[in-house]
């Protein structure tokens, strides 16, 4: 029997299982992560975080994360194995972002993950990096199951889904961001502030000494529609801090953020409840790197309330990327149904 025919099989003999171990790998941006999982559990997880070296560039060199990805993944796949007190040969499914995300990072992780699988013969996955931060909220709430709604909120994309099941054919977009991602226009006006990078976590700090002062259009009022554009409002932001600098004037930059993270959480929130609306679903899974945004969890809780719909967030160390996220989806996948994923597949920068 060949690689492919005996996968199969074994994904068969695993649907009904809870008790079988996933290696899980995630390398789409900068963070190179390796998690072992066992069923919705998270036996370890490992990020080495490469903000350090992108921070002087201001962002994300793709060259320069593919090659810190090539000298981290080995080392952190020792470590995942050790905490989680097992050794390769225990491990049944190998699974691995192959989208979206940078092309020469996503090519480090499923090369190796690949690689691994075939050595050992075992199956692997490709998991859609989205399916990976929608998964995370399983992490903390293992007794959840769709249907949901699900308010992705990345550095890369911004969109709702309404969530019948695991698999491609059960998930609906039902609006996305027409330009910037929501975390992309953070971390756009943290640079225009003059803040750190990543962007977000700076926002929001300095957010908290500030009070709404400046308000921003919201596009597509009255439009019907749930997708949303964040380019105009960051636009807005540094129009009002390049007149202000032309004036003279001073503008009280903790008053602009909290007044731009206002604008983006609520636009996103507002959206979000009017999916529950029209689809008559009263749950939401938070996900994504600006979930970890306090202003944004307590908002959705909030109008969540209001709404009578309940909210699940996950955990702040599940938002930003992280490999336990991805081993949960594959074992979500699984349970419904899904193939293993064939050693032909490529990576997928725009997935
Ligand atoms: O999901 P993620 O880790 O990576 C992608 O898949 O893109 O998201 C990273 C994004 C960055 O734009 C970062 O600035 C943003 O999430 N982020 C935040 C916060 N923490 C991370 N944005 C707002 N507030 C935060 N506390
Ligand atoms: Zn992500």
């Amino acid at each position: 029997m060949n690689y492919y025919e005996k996968a199969k099989q074994t994904f068969e003999s695993l649907r009904e299982r809870e008790d079988y171990y996933i290696l899980a790998y995630e390398s789409s941006c900068d963070e190179t992560a390796c998690a072992v999982i066992k069923g919705r559990e998270v036996v370890s997880s490992i990020i080495s975080s490469q903000i350090d070296i992108h921070k002087r560039f201001g962002g994300v060199v793709p060259e320069i994360a593919s090659r810190n990805h090539i000298l981290a993944i080995d080392s952190i796949t020792d470590e995942a194995l050790k905490i989680a007190g097992v050794e390769l040969k225990d491990i049944e499914v190998v699974a691995v972002t192959y989208g979206g995300g940078l092309l020469g990072a996503l090519l480090v992780g499923l090369c190796y993950a690949k690689a691994l699988a075939y050595g050992l013969g075992i199956p692997f996955i490709g998991i859609n990096h989205i399916k990976g931060h929608i998964a995370a909220n399983y992490i903390t709430r293992s007794d959840m199951a769709p249907p949901f709604i699900a308010l992705v909120t990345s550095g890369g994309h911004s969109s709702i889904y309404k969530v019948e099941g695991f698999l491609d054919k059960d998930m609906k977009k039902l609006g996305e961001t027409r330009d910037d991602a929501i975390g992309e226009s953070f971390d756009k006006v943290a640079r225009v502030l003059g803040l750190g990078y990543p962007g977000g976590p700076e926002v929001e700090k300095l957010a908290r000494n500030g009070k709404s002062t400046f308000s921003f259009t919201r596009p597509f009022k009255g439009e019907g529609h749930l997708d949303f554009s964040f380019s105009g409002i960051k636009t807005a932001v540094i129009n009002i801090l390049s007149n202000a600098s032309a004036r003279g004037e001073n503008i009280n930059k903790a008053d602009l953020a909290f007044s731009f993270q206002h604008a983006a959480v609520s636009y996103v929130v507002d959206n979000t409840m009017e999916a529950c609306r029209r689809t008559g679903i009263s749950r939401v899974f938070l996900a994504g790197g600006v979930g970890a945004n306090n202003y944004l969890r307590n908002m959705l809780v909030e109008e969540g309330k209001k709404n009578g719909v309940e909210v699940m967030l996950p955990d702040i160390k599940y938002c930003t990327d992280n490999a336990a996220m991805i081993g949960v989806a594959a074992f979500e996948e699984i349970k419904a149904g899904a193939l293993p994923s064939d050693l032909s597949l490529d990576a997928s920068p725009s997935l």
